[in-house]
């Protein structure tokens, strides 16, 4: 899973479906708490599951710079957030190797970087071709057969010339969100139901499987309609970004 950003009610929802699922690990890949929504509710269920392997995002390591730097999403997030909180996002790492599993948020070398996708000088979202998606899986360990980022918000799988495969999970709690590097942009998956992934490793490999969860998330909206966010709340209703 990736991209919690602070809702813990599509957070619930997906941990449920994980549980009901039987999964044996949860691999998380980082944004956890970011956003005007219900970003220490959001870290202590996290911080309570013992079968968790997580990494940072960038908006975990934004948070953990002095408040008065924080953007707007960011900075609510924050002023929620104990002293327990933030040593929990401060151990975190950026990236991580569970078996022959690669844990990122953006790429290998950086939380900034989209993976998966690219943006056009118009600010158009486009698929990377398969050269620049292995190039940036360069500096991957070597023993990974899957390469897990996030990020984008987007899922996808994708498999390398070398065989390895790609996966980005989607985000659990913000389908859609506007940004303005390296241009303004919008990315919006169209769906407002939390997304995860599934893994199942098979003597013929692994096997993938990409998540919907149907969940409430009307307090999450009214979270984001008290913070005065409507390219928050609009989202989280509706899954896109535009009307
Ligand atoms: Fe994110």
């Amino acid at each position: 899973m990736s991209d919690v950003h602070g809702n813990v009610d599509a957070l619930r929802a997906v941990l449920a479906e994980v549980d009901r699922l039987g999964c044996s690990r949860i691999l998380n890949l980082g944004d956890h708490a970011s956003g005007p929504l219900a970003a220490a509710e959001t870290l202590d269920v996290l911080m309570a599951r013992d079968d968790m392997v997580s990494v940072r995002g960038n908006h975990d390591r934004y948070l953990l710079k002095p408040p008065e730097t924080l953007g707007p999403s960011d900075a609510v997030a924050a002023a929620q957030l104990t002293d327990a909180h933030m040593e929990w996002l401060a151990a975190l790492p950026t990236t991580a190797l569970v078996d022959d599993v690669f844990l990122c948020h953006g790429t290998p070398d950086s939380d900034e970087t989209y993976w998966l996708h690219d943006v056009t000088p118009r600010g158009d979202l486009v698929d990377r071709s398969g050269p620049t998606v292995a190039a940036l899986a360069a500096t991957a360990p070597i023993e990974a057969q899957v390469l897990l980022c996030g990020h984008t918000h987007l899922p996808r799988i994708v498999q390398l010339s070398n065989g390895a495969v790609m996966l980005n999970p989607g985000s659990v709690g913000l389908p859609a969100y506007d940004d303005v590097t390296p241009v303004p942009h919008v990315v919006q998956s169209g769906d407002p139901a939390a997304r995860f992934a599934m893994m199942e490793r098979r003597s013929r490999g692994w096997d993938l499987s990409l998540h919907r969860v149907a969940y409430d998330a009307s307090r999450m909206v009214a979270l984001a309609q008290a913070h005065n966010r409507p390219d928050w709340a609009h989202p989280l209703q509706t899954g896109w970004f535009d009307s």
